[in-house]
């Protein structure tokens, strides 16, 4: 873990994540992996009103993504659909400090985990 600085928001998320686990009967679940390194990652979502009321993850995977997804649930906690979908892995990385850039894909797995989640909650609602 010699790539990552200690003290940044990326370890603390990692040692720390917030919102980890499964909801039950979620409104929405976005499930997505990356094929090159294996890592999966899940999120689910509960929708009130067009606003995110609550969501929580569960990563499979390596320290950014554990903390890219931990810090992509606090942004969008509380905001409406059309915000969260907004939030994009460069956001994430400005948060969560310096990474090499080959971690880079870490981040946008979250973003399109998120973005996952919200469409099958959306298409949900169509079919209503
Ligand atoms: Fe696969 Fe980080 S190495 S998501």
């Amino acid at each position: 873990m010699g790539q990552f600085d200690k003290n940044s928001e990326l370890m603390d998320h990692f040692l720390h994540p917030r919102n980890v686990g499964k909801l039950d009967n979620p409104d929405a679940i976005g499930k997505v992996g990356n094929i090159t390194c294996g890592d999966i990652m899940e999120i689910y979502l509960k929708v009130e009103n067009n606003i995110i009321k609550n969501i929580k993850f569960q990563t499979f995977g390596c320290a950014a993504a554990i903390a890219s997804t931990s810090v992509l649930t606090e942004l969008v906690k509380g905001k409406t659909l059309e915000e969260a979908l907004k939030i994009s892995s460069k956001r994430i990385r400005e948060i969560l400090g310096e990474m090499p850039p080959h971690k880079y894909h870490c981040t946008v797995l979250a973003e399109q985990a998120l973005k996952d989640a919200i469409e099958n909650y959306q298409k949900k609602s169509e079919k209503k």
